[in-house]
């Protein structure tokens, strides 16, 4: 039987203690324990960006780091940011833009646009497509997506 180890995370502002394996990844406890399933597993290998969430305010891979690394961080997922019921200005701005297509990397993209935002508030398109390049649309619909984001910081033309 594999060792166990009691981790206190602390996601979304919310406090859990997760009894887990240490080689559970961030993504397997916040997907699998936590039910927190806007974080995707894309490639699992840190290529794709699909796994994003936001360690002490970072944009970090979840895919590559062990939960038990994050205990007494704050953890944040896009579920922090909105619902179904109540979007978040960035959501609602990618779906007027058709800034999403089969929605798998949208989550991600999204976070790293909001953290992108809070950093750049006025970027240009060049630094908005800079921002995202570690972010992989399968579908390809990248300018929708950098037209969302340049539409929430005003500087749309
Ligand atoms: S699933 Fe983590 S970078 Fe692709
Ligand atoms: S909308 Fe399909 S992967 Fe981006």
């Amino acid at each position: 039987m594999s060792q166990t180890v009691n981790v206190k995370l602390n996601v979304n502002g919310a406090a859990a203690e997760i009894e887990l394996e240490p080689r559970e990844t961030l993504l397997d406890v916040v997907r699998e324990r936590l039910g927190l399933t806007g974080a995707h597993a894309g490639c699992e290998q840190g290529s794709c960006g699909a796994c994003t969430v936001l360690v002490d305010g970072e944009l970090t891979r979840s895919c590559l780091i062990f939960a038990v690394q994050c205990e007494d961080k704050a953890i944040t997922t896009i579920e922090h940011f909105g619902s179904p019921g109540a979007l978040h200005p960035m959501m609602e701005a990618f779906r007027r833009h058709h800034g999403l297509q089969c929605g798998f990397c949208t989550p991600a993209m999204v976070l790293t646009a909001i953290a992108f935002l809070e950093e750049s508030p006025h970027p240009t398109e060049s630094e908005v497509r800079s921002a995202l390049a570690g972010n992989l649309c399968r579908c390809t619909g990248y300018a929708g997506i950098v037209d969302a984001v340049l539409d929430v910081a005003g500087v749309a033309e």
